[in-house]
């Protein structure tokens, strides 16, 4: 599982030093009390997604279903129709899957021409998310899609090739599935997008591509247990208390999201969507930020380290003593290198993200480090509540909605406008 801390300083120590003791106390009693009542309404649908759940079996049957015909898995949607699966599936390079998944999350007319020279369209399924039904992206390349297949295999067994998670009701998107006649699985209608990845939006790709749903799921309840049992210590409500604080009284405007794992590098995009599109509202707001370590560090860290004094910087650390290749002691003694004789990847990368961490903190950044002990399906589920409800309950103290987005429904509707009155040659 997961733990977080502050270095060596207590997170007491921490804010005494910077005034901030009784501005944190305040905010994290509103927090455990907002914590309290969603533990006692039962959690927030997102949470509850539970690994003996009713929609477990239609999530198996599906995969099943595009695993027994398919060499590649197109995954159409965007935003949080695509982000939560794309994180979760991104550890499974260390597992088994059969099947290839690919992600266009961006309209991109270049790279649907190249997936589609790459893909063989007799062996490719495609699964189309839409929570609306109604996006443009995912429409459009989903029609792309149907012509491509529709040319490359049989017109028989066009529906075959097609599986749809979408709201129940009269919108695009279902229509469209229900006339290719292929299955569809509804998107729960308490579920918001970017709150999706444990629900089949998320969960069916990471059964496609060999990993346990129940694991998943599992590990997001340990979170949520201990959300319920210990909300006064629990990372997303002391997490959530911090920011508040320190965007309130330090002027911290940004959250860094710096995970020193590859595979981690997805997660980053998915908590920038969640942090900005739940919480930039009426004027307020706090930026993320994301960097992977030890790459980004020969990239950002010089802003990071003496740029403005304006993050709260959180790393997601696996200690990887021992891990990965080790590299020879003679050969690197041979060239001077004798620090590293003996080391393997994993020791240079855990002592890395140290050094990093403790230069940002002499600097006098605010660093918290989530640790978790490796990349399994449970800590990514526990990953993704425990932000989730950091999130919420953020957007809480803020004073903010935390499960809509006024703000970009304008520019869809100028989009349709705008494409209705192109001319086309
Ligand atoms: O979180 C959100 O609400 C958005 O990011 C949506 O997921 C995104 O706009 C896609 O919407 P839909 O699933 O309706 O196609």
């Amino acid at each position: 599982m997961f733990s977080y801390s502050f270095g060596n300083q207590s997170l007491e120590t921490l804010l005494e030093a910077a005034g901030l003791t009784a501005a944190f106390n305040a905010n994290l009693e509103k927090a455990v009390t907002y914590a309290k009542g969603l533990a006692a309404d039962g959690l927030l649908p997102f949470a509850r997604q539970a690994a003996d759940g009713p929609d477990m079996e239609p999530i198996a049957q599906a995969a099943a279903r595009i695993t027994a015909n398919a060499d590649d898995l197109i995954v159409l949607g965007t935003g949080g129709s695509s982000l939560g699966a794309q994180a979760a599936i991104a550890i499974a390079r260390f597992n088994k899957g059969t099947v290839r998944i690919h992600t266009p999350d961006s309209l991109c007319p270049f790279e649907m021409d190249l997936l589609f020279k790459e893909l063989e369209p007799r062996r490719t399924h495609v699964l189309a998310v839409s929570k609306s039904g109604t996006t443009a992206e995912t429409l459009a390349q989903l029609l792309a899609c149907r012509a491509w297949i529709e040319a490359g295999a049989h017109a028989a067994d066009l529906g075959d090739h097609f599986t749809f998670i979408t709201e129940p009701g009269d919108r695009p998107l279902r229509t469209y599935g229900e006339k290719l006649g292929s299955p569809i699985l509804d998107h729960p209608t308490d579920v918001g997008g970017r709150f999706s990845v444990l629900t089949n939006v998320g969960m069916l790709p990471v059964a496609v591509s060999g990993l346990s749903v129940r694991a998943f799921r599992e590990g997001a309840k340990e979170v949520c247990d201990n959300f319920i049992a210990h909300p006064e210590t629990a990372t997303a409500v002391v997490g959530a208390a911090l920011t508040q604080t320190l965007n309130e009284h330090k002027d911290i405007t940004q959250v860094l999201i710096m995970p020193y794992a590859e595979s981690l590098r997805a997660f980053t995009r998915w908590h920038g969507q969640l942090w900005a599109e739940s919480l930039g509202k009426d004027g307020l707001g706090t930026t993320p930020i994301r960097a992977v370590g030890p790459v980004d560090q020969h990239s950002q860290l010089q802003l990071f380290l003496d740029g403005p004094n304006d993050k709260f910087c959180t790393f997601v650390t696996i200690p990887s003593y021992g891990k990965g290749p080790r590299i020879d002691p003679a050969e690197a003694k041979a060239y001077g290198l004798d620090y590293m004789a003996g080391r393997t990847i994993g020791d240079t990368v855990t002592c890395q993200s140290r050094a990093t961490q403790e230069t940002l903190r002499a600097k006098g950044r605010t660093v918290r480090e989530i640790v978790i002990d490796g990349l399994s399906e449970q800590n990514l589920g526990g990953l993704f509540v425990s932000f989730m409800l950091e999130t919420v309950v953020t957007a809480h103290l803020m004073g903010v909605n935390a499960f809509d987005q006024p703000a970009v429904e304008e520019g869809k509707i100028l989009t349709r406008q705008y494409l209705n009155e192109l001319d086309i040659e």
